[in-house]
């Protein structure tokens, strides 16, 4: 069995942790043969959120057609596969151990390393993915339904946590005003589609602790926009929604800047679900642009979840630390690993 990892070695990406069943094959770290991601949104819309043990039995449903998917469209031949990551913790843990259970069946079977990825991690690996000219220290804005904060990349393996939220995630927030404003679900986008038309300026939302520290808090906001609306019932869905997106925005795009500076990064990477929002998009290429940063902004394939990111994080972890023990489980409340 081999444990090293080559620019030829060739890695089967798993993502099972919420409600995206995906599988990925990358070469040597970066380069995508192919990525394959089905999306559970359509079964969860009706209940409003992803329900846990509904999400689980998707995954199973799916989880080998998407394998075999990923295989098909790589071109390759299974026997070409030399080792089979997953994403082994954050994430719902019936979700998770189905992804886990399917690559060490695979492991065992090829006789290949099975290497558990952590999927906080594997989001920083997203932004290379998509532009491997990206030079250390980085700081990453990882921000989805779980998870806001400000990570410095050190180098492969080494982070350092800048800010995070101290209460509700940004896609969190996203997601409940969407649902008090009847607009749908998934929140983001149905947000980011109703502001397009609204105006950002409508209302001037808090930019809570815009002055204090590198930390993030959402949950205030989230109660303004109720209190605004619960006030003034005629206002406009649209102008709310543009004016809380961009009272978002501002906040995520002024600490990322703050960060780069603050710690020297060469640049600051996108990653997680509500990087695919386009005043953020636009408004962090914009303020880079203002003060001398790189932004890499990654497709919005990339910035959701999917497995080419577990690829190419197993690939930096087979190489670092060799395959991952076979009785080794799967973690909901796993950390990204960070020094101090
Ligand atoms: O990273 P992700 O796919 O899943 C995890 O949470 O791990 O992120 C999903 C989150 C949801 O809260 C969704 O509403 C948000 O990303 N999102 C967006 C947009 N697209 C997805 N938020 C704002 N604007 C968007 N365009
Ligand atoms: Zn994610």
């Amino acid at each position: 069995m081999t444990a090293v990892a080559t620019s030829n070695t060739v890695i089967l990406g798993i993502e099972t942790s919420c409600d995206e069943t995906a599988a990925a094959l990358v070469l040597g770290g970066n380069d995508v043969l192919s990525s394959v991601v089905s999306s559970q949104i359509d079964i969860h819309a009706r209940f409003g959120g992803v329900v846990p043990e509904v999400a689980s039995r998707a995954h199973l449903e799916s989880v080998i057609p998407v394998v075999q998917e990923a295989v098909r469209t790589a071109g390759i031949d299974p026997s070409r596969i030399d080792g089979v990551a997953a994403t082994v913790g954050p994430g719902l843990i019936g979700a998770l151990l189905v992804g886990v259970s399917t690559a060490k069946a695979l492991a065992l079977v090829w006789d290949k390393p099975f290497i558990g990825v952590n999927h906080m991690e594997a989001h920083l690996y997203a932004g290379l993915l998509d532009d491997p000219t990206l030079q250390f220290p980085l700081v990453v804005l990882l921000v989805s339904g779980g998870h806001t904060m400000l990570v410095e990349m050190v180098d492969h393996g080494t982070y350092r946590m800048l800010g995070r939220t101290i209460d509700d995630a940004a896609g969190e927030a996203y997601d409940k005003v969407a649902r008090y404003l009847d607009l749908g679900y998934p929140g983001g986008p149905a947000i980011d589609a109703a502001a397009q038309k609204g105006n950002p300026e409508a209302i001037n939302f808090p930019r809570a602790m815009m002055h204090d520290g590198l930390n993030f808090s959402f949950s205030g906001l989230k109660t303004s926009v109720i209190n605004h609306v619960r006030k003034n019932p005629e206002v406009s869905n649209i102008d709310v929604a543009a004016s809380f997106q961009a009272a978002v925005v501002d906040v995520l795009v002024a600490k990322a800047i703050m960060a780069a500076q603050q710690v020297g990064a060469t640049g600051v990477v996108l990653g997680g679900g509500v990087a695919a929002n386009s005043r953020l998009r636009t408004q962090l290429q914009s303020q880079g642009e203002i003060n001398g940063l790189r932004v890499a902004v990654p497709s919005p394939e990339m910035c959701t979840d999917n497995a080419a990111m577990i690829a190419a994080a197993g690939w930096y972890r087979l190489g670092s630390d060799g395959p991952t023990a076979m009785s080794a489980g799967a973690n909901p409340n796993l950390a990204l690993p960070v020094i101090s």
